[in-house]
């Protein structure tokens, strides 16, 4: 039973990561769901065996009362935010200040969700934790492990411990297709996709959360010895343990050598947000190089070496 079980789970979490990370279907809806259903039996017939990381832990169920209160090891900060091409070029001047190496940046979309902290021991995700007031978050791990965009188990050469850090979005069309059902039965409607998501993480019972088809994007990976010189490299290893990773070919990601190529990026976008299947409230431009990020440091609240560059809201209120 137990060889059956692995085999089962293993099998399942290949299906999943090709479907919800690869966009590929290696088999039916229906015949996934007959091996979900053989692998559920067998873990009630053999509670020994059962593992928090199941793939059958992607539909829910577990109830969470109250949440824990978890201490980040590393603050989770937040960035500054600029608005003018005036403020890009002061950042690059600060920067430049400091270091007088060259060095280039890396342009990324600005996910509008939720922070979130994903910590793996041993290859086994062990807790998610949202960022609460930087220093201390909530332990939401339940509600997490329905949002299958993220792995359970690591692949690969996964290292004994690694954080995660992303932001968990609500997909606009699941956004709006939770909004017609709640039209149909008479509720009311949730404003936007952001505290939807948000409100989403404290749920109580994960099933409903695994019914509302969240997303997430990361953004930083915290861990010791890293193997890394740069936030690009980073990408590329996440990918190899089994993270969604930001697209190149999309352009969701993209180095920069000059303000020239970040004024591209950002207008590049500016035009084109509105087409991405979930909300960007900006782009974020950060120092490639991990070794001049620390160089350049932080200040209580935002790390020197990034900056937000935010769009002008789409709709204010009258
Ligand atoms: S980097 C400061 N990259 O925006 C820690 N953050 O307003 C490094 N966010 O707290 C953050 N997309 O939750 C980074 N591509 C991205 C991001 C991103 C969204 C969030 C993040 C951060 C907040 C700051």
């Amino acid at each position: 039973a137990l060889n059956k079980i692995l085999a089962l789970r293993k099998k399942l979490h290949e299906y999943n990561y090709e479907y919800y990370v690869n966009s590929r279907s290696l088999i039916s809806d229906y015949e996934f769901d007959l091996l979900l259903k053989e692998l559920e039996l067998l873990e009630d017939k053999f509670p020994a065996y059962s593992d928090e990381n199941s793939p059958t832990k992607r539909v829910g169920g577990e109830v969470t009362k109250s949440f824990d209160s978890h201490a980040h090891e590393y603050p989770m900060l937040s960035l500054s935010n600029s608005y003018s091409k005036q403020d890009i070029i002061d950042f690059d001047e600060r920067i430049k200040k400091i270091i007088d190496v060259p060095f280039e940046y890396i342009c990324e979309l600005k996910y509008d969700g939720v922070a979130i902290s994903l910590i793996y021991e041993n290859g086994q995700l062990i807790k998610g934790v949202t960022r609460g007031d930087g220093v201390r978050g909530e332990v939401v791990t339940n509600n997490i492990r329905t949002i299958q965009a993220i792995p359970l188990k690591l692949v690969d050469e996964f290292p004994k411990k690694i954080e995660v850090r992303g932001e968990i979005i609500f997909p606009t069309p699941a956004f709006e297709e939770l909004n017609n059902q709640r039209k149909l039965i008479g509720l009311p409607l949730f404003s936007n996709p952001r505290n939807t998501a948000s409100g989403s993480l404290k749920l109580q019972d994960s099933a409903e959360v695994a019914k509302r088809n969240l997303d997430c994007f990361l953004y930083a990976v915290y861990m010791k010895d890293s193997i890394f010189n740069n936030a690009s490299d980073q990408y590329n290893y996440l990918q190899k343990l089994g993270f969604k990773t930001p697209s190149v070919k999309d352009r969701y990601i993209q180095k920069a050598s000059s303000i020239d190529d970040i004024m591209d990026f950002i207008n590049y976008w500016d035009d084109k947000r509105n087409a991405l299947p979930f909300e960007i409230d900006g782009i974020v431009i950060k120092v490639n190089q991990l070794d001049l990020q620390q160089e350049i440091g932080h200040t209580a609240k935002s790390p020197r070496w990034a900056i937000a560059y935010k769009y002008k809201a789409q709709q204010v209120s009258t």
